[in-house]
């Protein structure tokens, strides 16, 4: 959160502000820094621009090229549990609202979008994000083991650079059981049929 502080105008230090009112990180949160991508400033682009971009459209138009990108939010501050759970957690609107009950956006492509967000959590209305990796229900895959064996930054070996994505797609097919296996080949771990299946 320091860098949101450090990165300078108005609108950003106001998010640093509110950023350190929020729970504190847990001890894996602080230890797992996230990919810290170069300081890069996100494109300008409009909700009609993201029709044109790969990966699914998304009910809001939620850019991780600005939040883990541009302003450097760790991925962990939103996927809060992929250090100690299976699944790595999708944010609540709790969790956006910690900032966006102040941060209205200064871009107004940006505000269009914020509206969206802000109207969904006055209506109780939860944002239903569209899933876009997910594994057959017969395989099993468990972030906190390959992150404590890859490190708090290994996302991008599976997921790409995520950082940089103005709408998030799949860099590599996971359905692919290939996938998993030459890589537990490659550094060899466990590859009986049930690690992964049952
Ligand atoms: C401010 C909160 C926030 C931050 C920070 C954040 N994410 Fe996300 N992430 C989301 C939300 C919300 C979604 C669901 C909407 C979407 O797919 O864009 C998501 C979706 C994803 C997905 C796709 C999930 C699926 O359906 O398969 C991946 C992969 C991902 N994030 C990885 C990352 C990585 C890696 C980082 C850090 C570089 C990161 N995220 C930082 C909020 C965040
Ligand atoms: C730590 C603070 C923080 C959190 C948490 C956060 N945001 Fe943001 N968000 C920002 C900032 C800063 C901007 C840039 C505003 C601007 O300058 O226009 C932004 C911009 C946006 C925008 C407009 C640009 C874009 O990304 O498309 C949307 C929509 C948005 N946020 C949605 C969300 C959602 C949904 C969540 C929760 C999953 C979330 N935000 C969580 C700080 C945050
Ligand atoms: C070794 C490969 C690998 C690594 C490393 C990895 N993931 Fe994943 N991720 C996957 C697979 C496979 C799925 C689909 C899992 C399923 O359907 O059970 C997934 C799913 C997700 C989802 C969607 C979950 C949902 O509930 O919608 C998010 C978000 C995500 N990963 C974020 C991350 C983040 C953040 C990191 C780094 C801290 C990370 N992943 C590291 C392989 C990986
Ligand atoms: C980039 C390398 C890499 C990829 C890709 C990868 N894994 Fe792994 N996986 C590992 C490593 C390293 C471990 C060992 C973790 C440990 O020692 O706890 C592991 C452990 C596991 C375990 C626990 C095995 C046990 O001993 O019980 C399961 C289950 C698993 N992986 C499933 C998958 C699935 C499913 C996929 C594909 C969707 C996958 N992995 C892709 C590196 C990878
Ligand atoms: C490292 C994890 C892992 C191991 C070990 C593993 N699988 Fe898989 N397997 C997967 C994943 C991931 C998929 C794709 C699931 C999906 O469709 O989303 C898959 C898919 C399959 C399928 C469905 C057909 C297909 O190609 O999609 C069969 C059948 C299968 N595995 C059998 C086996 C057998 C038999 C073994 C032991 C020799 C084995 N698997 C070991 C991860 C693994």
């Amino acid at each position: 959160m320091r860098k949101l502080l450090v990165a300078g105008v108005g609108v950003v230090v106001a998010v640093g502000a509110i950023a350190l009112t929020l729970p504190r990180p847990t001890t894996a949160q602080q230890q797992a820094k996230a990919a810290e991508p170069d300081s890069v400033v996100a494109p300008r682009l409009t909700v009609a621009d993201s029709a044109g971009l790969k990966g699914p459209k998304q009910p809001i138009f939620f850019r991780h090229d600005i939040h883990a990108g541009q302003y450097k939010i760790q991925c962990q501050y939103c996927h809060y549990s992929v250090a100690n759970a299976s699944e790595p957690g999708i944010p609540t609107m709790q969790t956006c609202m910690g900032c966006h009950v102040i941060v209205a956006g200064t871009d107004s492509s940006h505000r269009v979008e914020i509206k969206k967000l802000r109207d969904a959590w006055k209506d109780r209305r939860p944002v239903e994000w569209v899933r876009i990796h997910t594994l057959a229900k017969h395989a099993h895959f468990p972030h906190n083991r390959h992150l404590k064996a890859l490190g708090p930054n290994a996302c991008s070996t599976c997921h790409g650079d995520v950082a940089r994505m103005p709408q998030v797609f799949k860099v590599n097919n996971v359905n692919n059981m290939g996938f998993c296996i030459s890589c537990h080949v490659e550094r060899k771990v466990n590859r009986d049929c049930t690690a992964c299946h049952y």
